[in-house]
């Protein structure tokens, strides 16, 4: 397999917002990140996504940039970007920049001017139609609710956004348009950036006749996948992009990539894929329809969620494709609230979950907080959330005839600012996070007990599992982790995560009882000697009687 840098990475994403506020105006900032480098090198990783940084009116908390060449004052200056890229340089990190380009903000220059002119050279950047029969082009529903189509006031044009009605979707037919956000991309390249995290990419190509869809829901719209994601040419785009940028460069792209079905992970990902690899969105919810609205999303079972974790595995190994392991980002719930029963969770469940994210085939991806077991966040009233698409998600559970209190339930499962909370530094008032008593989203009540501090120097924590765990990964087995081959094992066993990495020689077997009941396993009889444990297992016999939540890793030969 083809040896590079980005394979042997272990990534962080920080949730610049949310990080660490230097100037107790309650917003964390570039200066956070910057003081909190050396915590984050401590950690193991070596890469580091930044959520967006640039100019922006916060619709989608700067998911809708206005100026895609500046930091927005909030997070602070250029300069500081620089010296965040250079101080991450130095001790061995690289940044990868959060890549908008399906759409941008309703305040960016482009976007203004093309509303002055649907039909001219900026309003060709934009997607533009005619209303039919007084209503809109078509009944497609925004990922954020309502129509996916804005009235252009004074006209009888729409134009298009699949996110909010502050992120016009870009016309990415036009050649013009494509290379100036290629402009953009080596603007950043040349500054020595690792790479980018490329940000709904899938959404890029549509249907040129944007016909309309099936109603399915009591608003009167229908869900615009089928013509609006990983659209039928979308490659040519995806292909120009990566040869007129990252290809140049000793980069990486990591693709947010919802909708791209099994048979497409070698297009993609695959040796001459699109991207260097992407997060695959099929194991998530096992039980998940893309975008069913929350309040329909059936629960899972242990069991039905490793299926799904391994089957995105395999099928990414038999494309020879890469992909990026995650359970946690800024758009979803904590893990160990998803994964975990709540009577369950401490740091023995927690660092199962990890061993078994951690070990996988690809470049694991951690979200800032993730390492300390962070949880979900329970909110007393819909004003206490921030975020727009729980906004939505509430009002549709409401609107099915869901109770205040049950659609407040809907959003502590789904919410996006589960995860957005403020990180949990310490114990002082907000967290350590700012200095501020107000930060700009509510602090998790529990960051008395789940901190940063209180888990730095304890042999016994999370924190120094996830160091210990990230550290074996990169250690001696290294090879066999990022190159080595993945098959799954006891396939049957009940609330058992079995799986084999495999490289020439070396075996190693990782084994995770992820319930709270103790499992008699039989072990292969390859096994040699036990390498790594999340309870301080260090002897073997044929059977074994795994504890609740214990992970461990075995040392075999192959045959
Ligand atoms: C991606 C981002 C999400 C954002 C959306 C629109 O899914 O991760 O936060 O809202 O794209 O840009
Ligand atoms: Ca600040």
């Amino acid at each position: 397999m083809e040896k590079r840098w980005w394979k042997e990475a272990i990534a962080y994403q920080v949730y610049p917002l949310s990080f660490k506020d230097s100037n107790g105006d309650g917003i964390g900032d570039l200066r956070g990140i910057i003081d909190k480098l050396d915590y984050i090198k401590d950690l193991g990783v070596n890469l580091l996504w930044l959520s967006p940084v640039y100019c922006s009116p916060m619709k989608d908390n700067g998911y809708d940039i206005s100026d895609y060449y500046n930091v927005d004052p909030r997070f602070g200056t250029n300069e500081e970007l620089d010296e965040l890229i250079e101080k991450a340089k130095e001790r061995g990190i690289k940044i990868l920049m959060d890549l908008v380009i399906n759409h941008c903000s309703d305040s960016h220059p482009w976007f203004k001017e093309a509303l002055k002119d649907p039909e001219g050279k900026y309003g060709k950047y934009f997607i533009f139609k005619k209303g039919k029969d007084g209503k809109e082009p078509s009944n497609w529903r925004s990922i954020f609710g309502g129509s996916a189509w804005e009235k252009v006031e004074g006209t009888d044009y729409y134009y298009l956004h699949m996110f909010c009605k502050g992120q016009p979707d870009f016309n990415w037919n036009n050649k013009e348009l494509r290379f100036k956000l290629y402009e953009i991309m080596n603007h950043w390249l040349e500054k020595g950036i690792g790479g980018f995290r490329v940000d709904a990419i899938t959404h890029i190509k549509k249907d040129p006749n944007y016909p309309s869809v099936p109603v399915d829901g009591p608003d009167g719209f229908g869900e615009a996948a089928k013509y609006a994601l990983n659209y039928t040419g979308i490659g040519d785009f995806l292909s120009e992009m990566r040869d007129e940028t990252t290809s140049k460069y000793d980069a990486m792209m990591v693709a947010e990539a919802p909708g791209v079905p099994k048979e497409d992970f070698g297009e993609f990902v695959g040796n001459n894929g699109y991207f260097s690899m992407m997060f695959d969105f099929s194991y998530l919810y096992p039980s998940f329809e893309l975008k069913a609205p929350w309040h329909k999303i059936k629960p899972f079972t242990t069991d039905q969620f490793k299926e799904a974790l391994f089957a995105s595995q395999e099928a990414m190994q038999k494309a020879d494709a890469w992909q990026a392991p995650y359970l946690e980002n800024h758009d979803l719930p904590r893990s160990v609230s998803r994964y975990i029963p709540c009577e369950d969770l401490n740091r023995q469940s927690a660092s199962a979950l990890a061993t078994i994210l951690l070990l996988l085939r690809g470049t694991p991806f951690i979200y800032q907080g993730q390492e300390i077991g962070m949880t979900n966040c329970s909110m007393k009233s819909v004003k206490e959330y921030d975020d727009i698409s729980t906004l939505d998600y509430y009002q549709r559970a409401i609107a099915d005839g869901f109770s205040e209190e049950e659609s407040l339930e809907v959003c502590y499962d789904f919410s996006r600012d589960n995860s957005r909370t403020p990180m949990q530094w310490d114990d002082s008032i907000s967290a350590g996070f700012s200095d501020s008593e107000k930060p700009w989203l509510k602090m998790n009540p529990n960051y008395k007990e789940i901190n940063v501090e209180s888990q730095q120097d304890d042999k016994n924590s999370l924190l120094s599992f996830y160091k210990e765990l990230i550290s074996f990964r990169k250690g001696k087995f290294k090879d066999v982790f990022v190159y080595g081959d993945f098959e799954t094992f006891m396939t049957n066993e009940k609330n058992l995560f079995a799986y084999k990495r495999i490289l020439d020689k070396d075996v190693l077997f990782v084994l995770v009882n992820f319930q709270n009941e103790e499992k008699e396993v039989v072990l292969p009889s390859e096994v040699k000697e036990i390498v790594f444990s999340n309870s301080g297992r260090n002897e073997l016999s044929d059977t074994i009687q795994m504890k609740g939540y214990e992970a461990i890793v075995l040392r075999g030969q192959n045959q």
